[in-house]
């Protein structure tokens, strides 16, 4: 991250063609950009105004990545006198760094290195989690009925080319059920190619997805396959797709019902086999409804719509999650696999975890990190989780109809239940009666444990 656009620009260039690259103009967007988890290498600039503290911004980025993502590595750009800075950084972790003024090509290898560090460690990960048996729908750790749900119905369209749409709020496992869906299809020795439309800058959305010629525009100084062309034969995973633009919508139904495109700037026409899997926590149908997601696209790619629920209404699933989760920690970072006390797994399924898995999982491996200790108790959790753990209290409310949210809830489950009952169990018919989407009316059924099995047509 920069504070400067021009310094920005320049290291957009000389990454773009080997990465997805994301920005962020103030440490506060870089560590949300970090908490969303999809980071695999951060480029900051050292000399950023200090903060009120007298902190360097920059030194303070390296520092927060290394506690909210100690996988990631950081690596920093410094004036060419700041030396004692740049040691500083390495010092606090980072992984590297470059001077001011820099060759593009020299970012670009050590960028490189350092995608390369975190990729190695990944696919070292994978490796172990196929030894031990976890590859394709076993990738998804859990013990609830909602996820035994989804993974039965992604078991069965996984061997067909059928476009999947899956919805779900962040880190509750979208992207993690798309590579187990390629790896369980016949596709899955072709590649599983996964881009995030929300990440893409608009103007290079178009590149990405189709790829351009060479001079196609200015800084286009090579020919580039786009994400369409190099998930031939295998799967591409459209992420965050409630973020394209409308005239990015346009041209993506075109490829998705001619399966042709052109590259930027290019004449011939390219034809691919792919399969299509598109993911959003946004909920489409209200974004159509709203006119900002087309209808015709929507339909398109919902052919097959797989919901994931939020961790907290399969709470079942943190304790497993949890201890997956430490062990993997635990190799990650060369530590002994901490005992978790009986205590925290209480206090972690009285969360209600936002951020879903994902969370958790950060959660989960700070503690290992920091606390490196052999038992993890409720003194290693952050004090905002404490906090909630009144949450138990609030459970009860949920069932007590004397509380306002008990009552509400037991309305919504009489009228769903009700309205599911007078259409025999019709959902389509059930969702027009209350006027609500269809898939409002799936999220309503799954949240409020209402036996919804009956006809979806
Ligand atoms: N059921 C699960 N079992 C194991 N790990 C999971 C599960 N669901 C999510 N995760 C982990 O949580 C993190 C977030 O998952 P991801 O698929 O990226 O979520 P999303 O795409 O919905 O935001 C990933 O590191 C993933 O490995
Ligand atoms: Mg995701």
């Amino acid at each position: 991250m920069d504070d400067d656009r021009v310094l920005r620009r320049q290291l957009y260039w000389a990454l773009e063609a080997e990465h997805d690259v994301v920005e962020a103009e103030t440490r506060r967007e870089a560590v949300e950009k970090l908490r969303g988890g999809e980071i695999d290498v951060v480029v900051s600039d050292l000399h950023l105004p200090p903060d009120l503290d007298g902190i360097t911004e920059g030194l303070a980025i390296v520092e927060a990545a290394r506690a909210l993502r100690p996988a990631v590595p950081v690596v920093v750009i410094t004036g060419s006198d700041a030396r004692e800075v740049a040691l500083e950084a390495v010092r606090c972790g980072a992984y590297g760094f470059f001077e001011k003024p820099f060759a593009e090509a020299e970012v670009a290898h050590i960028v490189r290195q350092a995608a390369r560090v975190r990729r190695l460690e990944r696919e070292n990960l994978r490796l172990r989690d196929e030894f031990v048996g976890r590859s394709g729908l076993g990738r998804l750790i859990g013990t609830s009925a909602a996820l035994a749900r989804v993974v039965k119905q992604a078991r069965a369209v996984a061997d067909t080319s059928a476009t999947v749409m899956l919805a779900g709020e962040n880190g509750t496992g979208k992207e993690v059920l798309a590579r187990a869906i390629h790896e369980e299809s016949p596709r899955r020795a072709a590649p599983f190619v996964a881009v995030s439309c929300a990440a893409l800058p608009e103007t290079l959305v178009e590149s990405e997805l189709f790829g351009h010629e060479r001079g196609a525009f200015t800084g286009a100084t090579a020919a580039k396959k786009g994400r369409f062309e190099l998930a031939h034969g295998g799967t591409l995973f459209l992420d965050e797709i409630g973020e394209l633009s409308p005239a990015v919508q346009v041209k993506l139904l075109r490829v998705i019902q001619e399966r042709k495109f052109e590259r930027l700037g290019g004449e011939k026409t390219l034809t691919v086999d792919i399969r299509l899997i598109a993911a959003s926590n946004r909920d489409l149908e209200r974004e159509v409804e709203a006119g900002r997601f087309r209808e015709d696209l929507f339909y398109r790619l919902n052919v097959v719509p797989l919901t994931l629920p939020p961790l907290r209404e399969r709470r079942e699933d943190i304790p497993v999650l949890a201890a997956h989760l430490a062990a993997r920690a635990a190799e990650k970072h060369d530590r002994a696999t901490p005992a978790l006390d009986p205590s925290l797994i209480e206090a972690l399924g009285e969360y209600d975890f936002p951020g879903n898995v994902r969370e958790l999982e950060n959660l989960i491996e700070r503690l290992v990190v920091l606390s490196n200790a052999p038992r993890l108790g409720t003194e290693h959790l952050p004090e905002k989780m404490l906090l909630a753990a009144p949450a138990h209290e609030d459970a009860r409310d949920r069932r007590d109809e004397t509380t306002l949210e008990g009552a509400t809830l037991a309305l919504r489950r009489r009228l769903v239940a009700g309205a599911l009952q007078a259409e025999g169990g019709n959902k389509v018919a059930a969702a027009r009666r209350l006027a609500i989407s269809r898939s409002y009316l799936h999220r309503l059924i799954s949240e409020l444990g209402i036996d919804g099995k009956g006809e979806d047509e």
